[in-house]
């Protein structure tokens, strides 16, 4: 498996799956979530609601994953994972973990071959960047997550792609 750190825009990143740093609630939000959901328009919204009143009636518990389709995003799936909120004490690190390997493990049921993720829990959720970027990569190199070739990290700015790029080197 190919892991490799890129600062951009995660909505632009033609890729299989592309992970959303969401909230329990699957309804969208700001931050990655929100430019997710803008630019995959309100098909993405729909499948939430969807998800909402059938599979996920309770949310989307912190550390799972689930996968929708991704409207307008040049990807095929979006894979929504809740990190851990280190302002509600939500501060053990398997519970972010847990967020990285199990959208791992969705993208590789899906049959994704290229996966991108977004710096889950070190935005809105207060997570220190350098942190993230510990679990992050020590997370998807220890994964099996059969059939994915790519995982890419999309970081914003250069201070989270440092911090990223130190610990693939
Ligand atoms: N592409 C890539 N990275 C982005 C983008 C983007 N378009 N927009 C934001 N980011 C970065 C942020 O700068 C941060 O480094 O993603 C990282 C994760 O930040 P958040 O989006 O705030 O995610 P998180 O910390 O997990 O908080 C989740 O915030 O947006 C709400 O609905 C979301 O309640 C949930 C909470």
């Amino acid at each position: 498996m190919r892991i490799e750190a890129v600062a951009g825009d995660i909505t632009t990143q033609s890729v299989d799956a592309i992970v959303n740093a969401a909230n329990s609630s699957l309804l969208g939000g700001g931050g990655v979530d929100g430019a997710i959901h803008r630019a995959a328009g309100p098909a993405l919204l729909a499948e939430c609601e969807q998800l909402r009143a059938t599979t996920h009636r309770d949310g989307l518990p912190v550390g799972h994953a689930v996968a929708t389709g991704a409207g307008n995003l040049p990807a095929r799936w979006v894979i929504h994972t809740v990190g851990p909120n280190r302002h509600a004490g939500q501060t053990d690190p398997a519970l972010l973990a847990s967020a990285f390997s199990a959208s791992l493990a969705v993208a590789s049921g899906l049959g994704a071959t290229s996966v991108a993720f977004p710096a889950i829990s070190g935005g809105v959720y207060g997570w220190a960047m350098g942190e993230v970027a510990e679990i992050a990569v020590a997370t998807v190199r220890d994964a099996d997550a059969r059939g994915v070739e790519t995982v890419r990290f999309v970081l914003f700015g250069a201070d989270a792609l440092a911090e990223f790029r130190a610990r693939l080197a």
